[in-house]
């Protein structure tokens, strides 16, 4: 763990400068259980079926954009007890490291940083309820699922796949919103993930909670994971962490905003992690006939859910 924050950003670009591009670069995805994903997560994927799990670990489970970052800084806050001094101590991949990542040695992988990560651990995924380790359940591990809507989710994904390398070419976004909407994507189809974590709620130790209503009144909703962390935290401290992670804030701050990524991989010349962080964005994006083609996928795949997203706050 602390051997990847002690490799700085330059040497992490050297390391990326030998390598074949192809083990860097617009990595093709691969079938797993159906559900695509990179393929140097599928090559080892036993490595994380049998992820071991702790009973005091915290899962941070996540669409991809759905707004990860946000919720692993407020949950690192809160669990600081909002001494916000403990968040600098590393970038935000090294303080909740994301199990299923296999980048190419010597970086860590995630299975790696988190089996020498002291407890408890902030673990992120982005996998669908269906390829969790059965270790989450058997441990009974806290989760929190942020979820974000699919408009917005499609927009920051689509300016992410660009920057990313890693991630397969977006082309246009035309042809963009086809692919997303049929869930050619990586970590796979959008509904699928939110439905099935929503329709597993009940059965474990899940807090289910949205991007909008985070956007709407950040308060409200760091009091519902605070409770749901066993933590009691003041009023004055919940305030220290709002404004440590409202957008702008993060945004600054180089041990959240993925600065410490080489541009090679994140070029962030080509859109910042940190793009807008709105709600409804996606209106400047989608054409009527776009909007109107997510809108009749949305009501035939949300039918018998009591799911309910917001487009716009
Ligand atoms: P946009 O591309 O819409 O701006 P993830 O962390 O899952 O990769 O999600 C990234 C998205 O969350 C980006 O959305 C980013 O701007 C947004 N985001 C990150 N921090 C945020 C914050 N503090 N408040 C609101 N949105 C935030």
């Amino acid at each position: 763990m602390e051997q990847d924050h002690q490799m700085t950003k330059e040497d992490f670009e050297a390391t990326f400068k030998k390598l074949p591009e192809s083990a860097i670069f617009r990595l093709p995805l691969s079938l797993v259980h159906g559900v695509p994903l990179m393929k140097p997560i599928a090559d080892q994927w036993e490595r994380v079926e049998t992820f071991q799990a702790r009973p005091d670990d915290i899962f941070i489970v996540t669409y991809p954009k759905a707004g990860t970052t946000w919720i692993q800084e407020i949950v690192d806050s809160i669990m600081n007890d909002g001494d916000l001094e403990k968040n600098m101590r590393a970038p935000t991949h090294v303080r909740s490291p994301f199990l299923e990542l296999f980048p190419p040695p010597p970086m860590p992988s995630g299975v790696d940083a988190l089996n020498i990560t002291p407890s408890p651990r902030l673990v992120k995924t982005h996998l669908p309820y269906k390829l969790v380790p059965i270790s989450f359940w058997e441990k009974k591990c806290k989760t929190i699922y942020f979820a974000r809507n699919l408009k917005d989710n499609a927009v920051s994904c689509y300016f992410f796949d660009q920057m990313n390398k890693s991630q397969p070419d977006p082309g246009t976004w035309d042809e963009y919103v086809e692919k997303y909407l049929k869930g050619e994507m990586s970590w796979g189809n959008w509904f699928d993930h939110v439905i099935g974590w929503w329709n597993a709620k009940d059965k474990h130790d899940i807090l289910y909670i949205f991007y909008e209503d985070m956007k709407e009144d950040p308060k409200r909703e760091m009091r519902k994971v605070t409770k749901f962390l066993g933590k009691n935290l003041s009023e004055e401290v919940l305030d220290k962490i709002f404004h440590h992670t409202t957008f702008e804030a993060m945004k600054e701050n180089p041990m959240a905003n993925y600065s410490t990524v080489p541009n090679i991989v994140f070029d962030q010349t080509i859109s910042p992690f940190m793009r807008k962080g709105e709600v409804g964005d996606w209106m400047n994006y989608f054409t009527e006939s776009q909007s109107k083609m997510f809108d009749t996928e949305y009501e035939e795949r949300m039918k018998g859910t009591d799911l309910k997203f917001r487009t716009t706050i």
